[in-house]
């Protein structure tokens, strides 16, 4: 691993010192009923992070795939899963010109953070320079939880508090924990209470290590279940995260929600227009999602590119409460991979793409893309059965 990169960066906020003070002291509270929330020595840091990375007409550039993952990508283009292709593919990414005009915040996967770019550069570095937060996923998969019916938890817990910290150092501001929900088998209210029980555990976890989680419990579009019974799941799922999150004593103003939009299940013959995405998605973030929380950054989970920007863009058009934003992968990616196709000539194409697409979301942040000019690739759906990321 390389050496630990200190940021200096005036963008990216320092550690607070008013905290000693501000946290409660048990003596002078009410034992009883609590409502103090964490103000651990990161709290108005962790504020900080969250709005610059919630900020107007930004939001978030998934490209942390696992080993495994990025190799399926790299493989899609004829190309090895070797830590060289993902190094040369990772910097076409982070040093798309202008990028940060569109992008407020990235995250690496744990080979990236401590990674350099093809030309040397700490990509951390690159990334602050373009005036975009580096964040880290750090949960370590999915697996198959016992006594189930047939779903899965999170790992990750273990040894999370020593790597956060170790992150922080690194120059990562904020954090991703993505666990899953599947509605065809179940939710059983064992998966959910371990969905929102963990998530709840890494984000104290993170928070205490100034690091912003992103809080991801992914309803997958598995299924053939219509959109109602997406909705159905989406509230009791996001209503068991807030009260974990809440028991934890996790600051809600230094959080960000990874939510999946509310669609119909993938299998399901009817197609929702983004007017009904935005109508059922604002719907349920209305009667769950506490206005404190700074920025709901979706994800794409299989739409297609312009499917995405369309829903993110219906939900921006009308009134809401929080930044509604992206935290995309595939819907940023993925014609911009192909256009690369693994050849030193297409970086420069490959990254104009990257950046069409980052300013049509950019756009619908604001409520104002247009959808015109969109190729024929960023329309076709990349919806994968049983996805794991
Ligand atoms: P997609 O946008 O491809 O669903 O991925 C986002 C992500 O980060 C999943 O955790």
């Amino acid at each position: 691993m390389a050496s630990a990169t200190i940021l200096k960066s005036s963008f990216l906020p320092k550690r607070s010192e008013w905290a000693a003070a501000a946290r409660p002291s048990i003596g002078r509270q009410p034992v009883a009923v609590s409502f103090t929330v964490r103000a651990g020595s990161y709290a108005d840091e962790l504020v900080k992070t969250a709005k610059t990375v919630a900020s107007p007409g930004r939001g978030i550039l998934a490209m942390d795939e696992s080993n495994a993952t990025c190799g399926k990508r790299l493989a899609s283009i004829g190309l090895e899963n070797t830590e060289a292709n993902r190094q040369a593919y990772r910097t076409l990414l982070v040093s798309a010109p202008g990028l940060g005009q569109y992008i407020s915040g990235a995250i690496l996967f744990e080979e990236t953070l401590y990674q350099s770019t093809t030309e040397g550069k700490k990509i951390v570095d690159v990334l602050v320079s373009q005036k975009i937060v580096p964040g880290i996923k750090v949960d370590k998969g999915l697996v198959p939880l016992a006594g189930s019916n047939n779903e899965s938890w999170c790992q990750g817990l273990d040894g999370l508090a020593s790597r956060a910290a170790a992150y922080y150092q690194q120059g990562a501001r904020f954090a991703k924990w993505r666990t899953v929900i599947s509605i065809p088998n179940g939710p059983s209210a064992l998966a959910v209470k371990e969905a929102a029980w963990g998530l709840a555990r890494y984000a104290a976890i993170a928070q205490d290590n100034g690091l912003v989680p992103i809080v991801e419990p992914e309803i997958l579009l598995d299924g053939e279940h219509g959109i109602d019974r997406t909705f159905e799941v989406s509230l009791k799922v996001w209503a068991e995260v807030f009260y974990y999150l809440a028991e934890n004593n996790v600051l809600f103003e230094g959080i960000l929600l990874k939510p999946s939009m509310v669609t119909p299940g993938a299998e399901n013959q009817e197609k929702a227009t983004p007017e009904q995405v935005a109508e059922y998605t604002l719907k349920f973030l209305h009667r769950r999602i506490p206005p404190a929380v700074p920025g709901i950054m979706f994800l794409s989970g299989g739409q297609s590119e312009v499917e995405a920007t369309q829903n993110l863009n219906a939900m921006n058009q009308r009134p809401n409460s929080w930044h509604v934003s992206f935290s995309y992968a595939r819907a940023l990616q993925n014609t911009c991979l192909k256009t690369w196709a693994g050849r030193p000539e297409n970086v420069k194409a490959a990254q104009d793409v990257l950046l069409v697409r980052a300013k049509a979301n950019s756009l619908a942040q604001l409520g104002k893309y247009t959808g015109e000019g969109e190729s024929a690739e960023s329309k076709e759906g990349m919806y994968v059965k049983n996805y794991s990321y």
